[in-house]
């Protein structure tokens, strides 16, 4: 008799470990490697001066001690400045009020640490991890440069024999995005790169569980998850890997495990993995 594989779904380091350490730090990054998280996820941008950086919003000013936007600064002022310190405001806010002091403070071991990421020092990393780390790379905002983020990606790519998987379940990268005009650019130059596609809201021409053409892997929202399993089932019916995000409560991880999910996108690897029984 054949037993059937047990599904093992693969837990994604939201930013990194973000809920401990500075979204896309190498802090964040290393620990969720320590972790054992199966794969990093990380937001890409592109600077004044051609870099792809990994930073989320549109602006510094969130996650640094610097103002403006991405695009608009080049990768030396970047790296002027500290995407570190605001994790320990956040937790002082978060503590605000109470008589005692926050019992947590993120102290970076060396600068590099807290610094502007560049997905070259990510690829590396994961090159370096000593065992198999996949990477999910989002484009942000891939509309603004028309093109430029996919070109500087699949060079960068290219240059870590990245680029030209033989097939897409071999591939330790993949690349997602809510543009699908984005997801087109790389599998024009990249036909054997998965992609996946991210969804806010089922739109009617997403319901019956359709996907852009090519795309193979759907990245919804765990509130449409929650809110909206069957919409999960008629994915999985039309043959798609489903990955979701942000799934940082227990119940919610319960919920993908109930489903079969393939992947979990969480800012807490290490609680996840453990909920897993890994
Ligand atoms: O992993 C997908 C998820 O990161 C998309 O949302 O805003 O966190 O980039 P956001
Ligand atoms: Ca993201």
């Amino acid at each position: 008799m054949t037993h059937a594989r047990p599904h093992r779904i693969q837990v994604v380091a939201h930013r990194g470990a973000s809920d401990e350490a500075p979204e896309h730090t190498l802090a964040a990054y290393r620990k969720a490697i320590e972790d054992g998280a199966d794969a990093l996820e990380c937001d890409v941008r592109l600077t004044a001066d051609g870099h792809l950086v990994c930073v989320h919003d549109r602006r510094v000013n969130r996650t640094s001690n610097g103002r403006g936007a991405v695009s608009a600064l080049e990768l030396a002022d970047l790296a002027a400045l500290d995407f570190g310190s605001w994790k320990n405001r956040e937790a002082r806010e978060a503590w605000r009020g109470r008589d005692e002091e926050p019992d947590w403070e993120f102290r970076p071991e060396d600068r590099e640490n807290t610094s502007v990421l560049t997905l070259e020092r990510l690829l590396e990393l994961v090159s370096d991890a000593g065992r198999r780390v996949e990477l999910a790379i989002e484009t942000k905002h891939p509309t603004r440069w028309a093109g430029q983020v996919e070109e500087r990606l699949l060079v960068l790519l290219k240059r870590f024999g990245l680029d030209a998987p033989a097939s897409a379940a071999e591939s330790p990268v993949r690349i997602m995005s809510f543009s699908a005009r984005s997801l087109h650019r790389v599998r024009a130059v990249a036909p054997t790169l998965p992609t996946v596609y991210l969804v806010q809201f089922v739109s009617p021409r997403l319901r019956d569980g359709r996907l852009p053409a090519g795309v193979r892997i759907a990245g919804p929202s765990v509130r449409i998850v929650r809110n909206h399993p069957g919409y999960v089932e008629r994915l999985k019916r039309a043959g798609h890997q489903v990955h979701v995000w942000t799934v940082n409560e227990p119940e919610d991880v319960d919920l993908c495990v109930e489903l079969g999910i393939d992947a979990i996108i969480t800012n807490r690897p290490r609680a996840v993995l453990r909920q897993l029984g890994r």
